[in-house]
């Protein structure tokens, strides 16, 4: 089975992602990082020489790939990863989706802490950051809220996720 955990940036995907893998004791995969070995440079890189546009069809091209590979996984997204293309359609025909849910002040405490490594909100001031987040979060919500599972990602209990997969992973 393939499960995917999507959600804002800062919405806890790679630490819970890394944990239900641990648990179900298949492999984890980092969209993010797999797209910067793939291209052999950081997000961060690819931003700034190639632009967002290049990004977002090589996130496309990685996930099109995990999706029709026989491989069971857990993958951290990228924030943006469901709200390009047909991705969610693709996410939701190839497995398991969880929308890790974080509210716009939870968010903003977050990615205030670790706005320098990302790319597309590391120039925002504070007030500039808070207005993005929210914005943002209205645009994306229609599609997160498309995932077969909602949980709080504050903090998220392993066990009680595993239960609520059960129905989904038979
Ligand atoms: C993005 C989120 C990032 C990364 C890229 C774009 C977005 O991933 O894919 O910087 O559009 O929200 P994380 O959600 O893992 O930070």
């Amino acid at each position: 089975m393939k499960y995917f955990l999507i959600g804002f940036m800062g919405s806890g995907k790679s630490t819970v992602g890394k944990k239900l893998a641990s648990h179900l004791n298949i492999p984890f995969i980092d969209l993010d990082s797999l797209i910067a070995e793939r291209e052999g440079m950081s997000i961060t890189e690819i931003f700034k020489t190639k632009g967002e546009e290049y990004f977002r069809s090589a996130e496309k091209k990685q996930l099109t790939e995990l999706c029709v590979s026989k491989e069971d996984f857990v993958i951290a997204t990228g924030g943006g990863t469901p709200c390009y293309f047909n991705n969610m359609t693709l996410i939701l025909n190839h497995g398991i989706s969880i929308y890790l849910q974080a509210n716009s002040a939870i968010l903003y405490s977050r990615l205030s802490r670790s706005k320098a490594k990302r790319p597309l909100i590391m120039g925002l001031s504070d007030d500039e950051l808070k207005n993005y987040i929210e914005k943002k979060l209205l645009e994306r919500e229609s599609f997160y809220l498309q995932a077969n599972i909602h949980i709080s990602g504050l903090s998220v209990d392993i066990k009680e996720l595993v239960s609520l997969l059960a129905p989904y992973s038979k």
